[in-house]
């Protein structure tokens, strides 16, 4: 098992040549692969997966964790359960295609906000899984941020008043926002949806610490009140989206990004018009955030 890795950039992420994930997993690629992941930040990018299967990307999923929309999991992983693949359930798809009868593919404009995949949900996602099979020639970059190097900056006179809080996330703050109420509001899960984690979390495989908010789907800090909670979280977020914490991803088509929603926010930039865009994901169901 022979495959090269890169740094991408300063703090954040792994660029992997030399493997082919659809000759299978033999030989703990798996294992090694996490490795590169977890040394680099949480990011990495497989390159040149034209070979994946939709069933060989949820092989890799797998490996990498218990998949939202297994048959032995629970619940799907997006509250719009068109979006899922309607032949596997493990796949989310990302996409501003329209299919035959002229219905969204993929949820166009998915992410065009700082979050962390499922951060709604009790046990929100560990590693996302995203396969780019068709990608615009220009635009349709996504944006990686690290939280970990941003907590990890902070004062501990900061830290410290940080640490004891936590934060209630919410689907709704996206739907509210965003171009999807009417969908959402019809296809809403009830009650599955919102969930109250620390603001700072402790990965469950690293050990480090990281800020544990988005301005996707945080409605605000327990206890505080909506003005309180903005005097806390804005700043927050310009501190944690500065340029020194961010890496972008030039997409080449079949890539396959693995990302840590434990430890990173990302978004996705809508600049590429009707420029045809699409790529699946799977997603990994990660520990409940302590
Ligand atoms: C996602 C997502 C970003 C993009 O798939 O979770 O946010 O650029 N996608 O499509
Ligand atoms: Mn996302």
């Amino acid at each position: 098992m022979e495959f090269t890795v890169k740094p991408l950039s300063t703090h954040l992420g792994a660029e992997v040549s030399g493997i082919d994930l659809s000759e299978g997993l033999g030989g703990n690629l798996a294992g090694a692969l996490r490795e590169v992941w977890l040394d680099h930040g949480g990011f990495m990018v497989i390159r040149g997966q034209e070979n994946l299967s939709a069933e060989a990307h949820i092989a890799f999923g797998a490996a990498m964790g218990p998949l939202f929309g297994a048959p032995d999991q629970s619940p799907l992983q997006d509250t719009v359960s068109r979006y899922i693949h309607p032949d596997y359930p493990e796949i989310y798809r990302v996409s501003n295609k329209l299919d035959a009868s002229g219905q969204p593919l993929g949820r166009k404009g998915a992410g065009t906000y700082w979050h962390s995949d499922v951060s709604f949900r009790e046990q929100p996602a560990s590693a996302s899984i995203l396969h780019a099979i068709e990608i615009p020639e220009i635009g349709g970059n996504t944006l990686f941020a690290n939280m970990t190097k941003a907590f990890a900056d902070l004062s501990e006179g900061m830290k410290n008043m940080l640490r004891p809080l936590n934060a209630v996330h919410d689907f709704e703050v996206a739907a509210r926002t965003q171009y999807a109420k009417p969908i959402v509001v019809e296809d809403d899960m009830a009650g599955a949806n919102r969930a109250v984690h620390p603001l700072v979390r402790t990965h469950d495989e690293t050990g480090a610490e990281s800020l544990f908010v988005n301005p996707g789907f945080t409605s605000h800090i327990d206890g505080f009140d909506a003005d309180e909670s903005r005097w806390i979280l804005e700043p927050l977020y310009r501190h944690a989206t500065r340029p020194e914490y961010i890496y972008r991803h030039q997409w080449q088509p079949h890539d396959v990004l693995v990302w840590d929603n434990r430890s990173l926010m990302h978004y996705a930039i809508a600049d590429y018009g009707d420029a045809p865009r699409y790529l699946e994901r799977t997603t990994c169901i990660g520990e409940r955030p302590v």
